[in-house]
Protein backbone atom coordinates (compact mmCIF):
# COMPACT_ATOMS: atom_id res chain seq x y z
CA UNK A 1 0.00 0.00 0.00
CA UNK A 2 1.29 3.32 -0.89
CA UNK A 3 1.51 6.09 2.29
CA UNK A 4 -1.18 8.01 0.50
CA UNK A 5 -3.91 5.06 0.51
CA UNK A 6 -2.45 4.47 3.85
CA UNK A 7 -3.48 7.69 4.97
CA UNK A 8 -6.51 7.55 3.51
CA UNK A 9 -7.24 4.12 5.23
CA UNK A 10 -5.97 6.17 8.47
CA UNK A 11 -8.36 9.08 8.46
CA UNK A 12 -11.43 7.09 7.29
CA UNK A 13 -10.77 4.70 10.72
CA UNK A 14 -10.77 7.77 12.64
CA UNK A 15 -13.80 9.42 10.98
CA UNK A 16 -15.77 6.60 12.64
CA UNK A 17 -13.89 6.32 16.10
CA UNK A 18 -16.63 8.35 17.83
CA UNK A 19 -14.75 7.45 21.74
CA UNK A 20 -12.39 10.09 19.99
CA UNK A 21 -13.49 14.15 22.09
CA UNK A 22 -14.68 17.02 20.46
CA UNK A 23 -17.47 14.91 18.41
CA UNK A 24 -18.98 18.12 17.79
CA UNK A 25 -16.49 19.09 15.42
CA UNK A 26 -15.22 18.07 11.87
CA UNK A 27 -12.57 15.81 11.07
CA UNK A 28 -9.43 18.06 9.71
CA UNK A 29 -7.07 15.02 9.61
CA UNK A 30 -4.29 16.73 7.51
CA UNK A 31 -2.93 17.25 4.11
CA UNK A 32 -0.21 17.53 1.39
CA UNK A 33 2.79 15.21 0.06
CA UNK A 34 3.08 11.81 2.32
CA UNK A 35 6.45 11.44 0.51
CA UNK A 36 7.64 14.72 2.21
CA UNK A 37 10.40 14.97 4.77
CA UNK A 38 9.32 17.82 6.10
CA UNK A 39 5.70 17.74 8.30
CA UNK A 40 4.49 20.50 9.99
CA UNK A 41 2.28 20.02 13.25
CA UNK A 42 0.13 22.82 14.88
CA UNK A 43 -2.47 22.66 17.34
CA UNK A 44 -5.94 21.95 16.36
CA UNK A 45 -8.17 23.55 13.90
CA UNK A 46 -9.37 26.99 14.50
CA UNK A 47 -13.52 27.97 12.90
CA UNK A 48 -12.25 28.26 9.32
CA UNK A 49 -10.47 24.84 9.49
CA UNK A 50 -13.21 22.96 11.16
CA UNK A 51 -15.54 24.63 8.30
CA UNK A 52 -13.28 23.45 5.27
CA UNK A 53 -11.98 20.41 6.69
CA UNK A 54 -8.32 21.00 6.15
CA UNK A 55 -5.37 23.01 7.82
CA UNK A 56 -4.44 26.14 8.61
CA UNK A 57 -6.69 28.01 5.91
CA UNK A 58 -7.25 31.00 8.30
CA UNK A 59 -5.02 33.93 8.69
CA UNK A 60 -2.34 31.72 10.72
CA UNK A 61 -2.72 29.72 7.87
CA UNK A 62 -2.23 32.55 5.30
CA UNK A 63 0.73 33.41 7.22
CA UNK A 64 2.34 29.96 7.20
CA UNK A 65 1.48 29.96 3.48
CA UNK A 66 3.65 32.92 2.72
CA UNK A 67 6.32 31.66 5.29
CA UNK A 68 6.31 28.19 3.40
CA UNK A 69 6.83 30.23 -0.12
CA UNK A 70 9.86 32.37 1.40
CA UNK A 71 11.92 29.02 1.35
CA UNK A 72 10.86 28.18 -1.76
CA UNK A 73 8.47 25.12 -0.95
CA UNK A 74 4.81 24.97 -1.65
CA UNK A 75 1.94 23.01 0.69
CA UNK A 76 2.16 20.82 -2.16
CA UNK A 77 5.55 19.11 -1.31
CA UNK A 78 5.44 19.15 2.65
CA UNK A 79 2.78 18.50 4.34
CA UNK A 80 0.82 19.22 7.15
CA UNK A 81 -1.11 18.36 10.57
CA UNK A 82 -1.89 19.27 14.01
CA UNK A 83 -2.06 17.78 17.47
CA UNK A 84 -5.59 17.76 17.74
CA UNK A 85 -7.99 16.54 14.84
CA UNK A 86 -10.93 18.58 15.69
CA UNK A 87 -11.78 21.99 16.69
CA UNK A 88 -11.79 22.62 20.69
CA UNK A 89 -14.96 24.92 21.32
CA UNK A 90 -13.96 28.63 21.30
CA UNK A 91 -10.49 27.76 20.12
CA UNK A 92 -9.42 27.20 23.54
CA UNK A 93 -6.49 25.59 24.53
CA UNK A 94 -6.24 21.89 24.08
CA UNK A 95 -6.79 19.71 27.22
CA UNK A 96 -4.22 17.00 28.31
CA UNK A 97 -6.85 14.00 27.81
CA UNK A 98 -8.09 15.32 24.61
CA UNK A 99 -4.20 15.23 23.52
CA UNK A 100 -3.62 11.76 25.11
CA UNK A 101 -6.96 10.55 23.09
CA UNK A 102 -5.51 11.86 19.59
CA UNK A 103 -1.94 10.69 20.31
CA UNK A 104 -2.72 6.96 18.92
CA UNK A 105 -3.75 8.42 15.00
CA UNK A 106 -1.13 11.30 15.27
CA UNK A 107 1.66 8.56 16.17
CA UNK A 108 0.35 6.37 13.25
CA UNK A 109 0.17 9.44 10.95
CA UNK A 110 3.62 10.18 11.65
CA UNK A 111 5.32 6.48 11.27
CA UNK A 112 3.35 6.58 7.49
CA UNK A 113 4.47 9.34 6.12
CA UNK A 114 7.91 8.78 8.21
CA UNK A 115 9.47 12.42 7.80
CA UNK A 116 12.74 13.38 8.71
CA UNK A 117 12.36 16.93 10.09
CA UNK A 118 9.41 17.56 12.26
CA UNK A 119 7.93 21.74 12.72
CA UNK A 120 5.95 21.98 15.89
CA UNK A 121 4.28 25.29 15.59
CA UNK A 122 3.64 26.68 19.01
CA UNK A 123 4.06 25.28 22.29
CA UNK A 124 1.51 22.64 22.14
CA UNK A 125 2.61 20.98 19.58
CA UNK A 126 6.21 21.52 20.38
CA UNK A 127 5.62 20.01 24.11
CA UNK A 128 4.18 17.10 22.64
CA UNK A 129 7.60 15.93 21.42
CA UNK A 130 9.81 18.07 23.87
CA UNK A 131 7.90 18.44 27.45
CA UNK A 132 10.77 20.37 28.78
CA UNK A 133 11.18 22.92 26.14
CA UNK A 134 10.35 26.64 26.17
CA UNK A 135 9.19 27.94 22.94
CA UNK A 136 11.04 31.27 23.36
CA UNK A 137 13.85 30.04 24.52
CA UNK A 138 13.69 26.80 21.92
CA UNK A 139 12.45 27.60 18.64
CA UNK A 140 14.51 27.82 15.97
CA UNK A 141 16.55 25.22 17.25
CA UNK A 142 16.78 21.81 16.36
CA UNK A 143 16.21 18.94 18.52
CA UNK A 144 17.48 15.49 17.90
CA UNK A 145 14.70 12.72 18.89
CA UNK A 146 15.29 9.57 18.31
CA UNK A 147 15.74 9.53 14.29
CA UNK A 148 13.89 12.71 13.77
CA UNK A 149 15.22 16.28 13.89
CA UNK A 150 12.32 18.49 15.84
CA UNK A 151 12.50 21.67 14.87
CA UNK A 152 10.21 23.85 16.85
CA UNK A 153 9.21 27.47 15.71
CA UNK A 154 6.43 29.42 16.96
CA UNK A 155 2.55 29.59 15.88
CA UNK A 156 1.61 31.83 13.34
CA UNK A 157 -0.92 33.01 15.46
CA UNK A 158 1.73 34.05 17.54
CA UNK A 159 3.64 36.29 14.61
CA UNK A 160 0.16 37.92 14.12
CA UNK A 161 -0.23 39.12 16.99
CA UNK A 162 3.18 40.35 17.87
CA UNK A 163 5.62 41.96 15.65
CA UNK A 164 9.31 40.54 17.42
CA UNK A 165 7.48 37.07 17.42
CA UNK A 166 6.85 37.21 13.73
CA UNK A 167 10.45 38.69 13.42
CA UNK A 168 11.95 35.75 15.09
CA UNK A 169 9.32 33.06 12.90
CA UNK A 170 10.63 34.50 9.36
CA UNK A 171 14.71 33.81 10.69
CA UNK A 172 13.39 30.63 12.30
CA UNK A 173 11.83 29.92 8.67
CA UNK A 174 15.40 30.81 7.71
CA UNK A 175 17.37 28.61 9.63
CA UNK A 176 14.78 25.59 8.83
CA UNK A 177 15.77 25.92 5.13
CA UNK A 178 19.22 25.83 5.96
CA UNK A 179 18.71 22.74 8.34
CA UNK A 180 16.81 20.97 5.75
CA UNK A 181 19.85 21.82 3.21
CA UNK A 182 22.71 20.32 5.82
CA UNK A 183 20.18 17.40 6.71
CA UNK A 184 22.86 14.80 5.58
CA UNK A 185 25.77 16.32 8.10
CA UNK A 186 23.49 16.96 10.68
CA UNK A 187 22.87 12.85 10.53
CA UNK A 188 26.91 12.23 10.60
CA UNK A 189 27.02 14.67 13.48
CA UNK A 190 24.47 12.61 15.55
CA UNK A 191 25.87 9.39 14.95
CA UNK A 192 29.25 10.27 16.24
CA UNK A 193 27.42 11.49 19.30
CA UNK A 194 25.48 8.69 19.42
CA UNK A 195 28.14 6.29 19.59
CA UNK A 196 29.42 8.22 22.42
CA UNK A 197 26.56 8.12 24.45
CA UNK A 198 25.43 4.21 23.32
CA UNK A 199 23.31 2.45 25.96
CA UNK A 200 21.17 5.36 27.43
CA UNK A 201 18.37 3.05 27.01
CA UNK A 202 15.99 5.07 29.19
CA UNK A 203 16.45 8.10 27.19
CA UNK A 204 15.49 5.98 24.26
CA UNK A 205 12.50 3.81 25.50
CA UNK A 206 10.82 7.67 26.93
CA UNK A 207 11.63 8.57 23.05
CA UNK A 208 10.27 5.60 21.51
CA UNK A 209 6.78 7.02 22.77
CA UNK A 210 5.75 9.44 20.92
CA UNK A 211 6.23 7.75 17.22
N1 LIG B 1 -4.03 26.78 14.26
C1 LIG B 1 -3.59 25.52 14.35
O1 LIG B 1 -2.87 25.16 15.28
N2 LIG B 1 -3.92 24.67 13.41
C2 LIG B 1 -4.69 25.00 12.36
O2 LIG B 1 -4.95 24.13 11.53
C3 LIG B 1 -5.13 26.32 12.29
C4 LIG B 1 -4.81 27.20 13.24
Amino acid sequence: MSKKEELNKLEKKMAKDDSLPLQESNLVFGEGDPETDILFIGEGPGFYEDRAERPFVGRAGQLLDKLIKGNDWSRENIYITNILKRRPPNNRDPLPEEIEAYKPYLKLQIRIINPKIIVPLGRFAMNYFLPDAKISRDQGKAFWLKDKLIFPIYHPAAGLRNSSVLDSTWESFEKLKKVVEKYDELVEEREIKRKETEGNKETEKKEQSLF
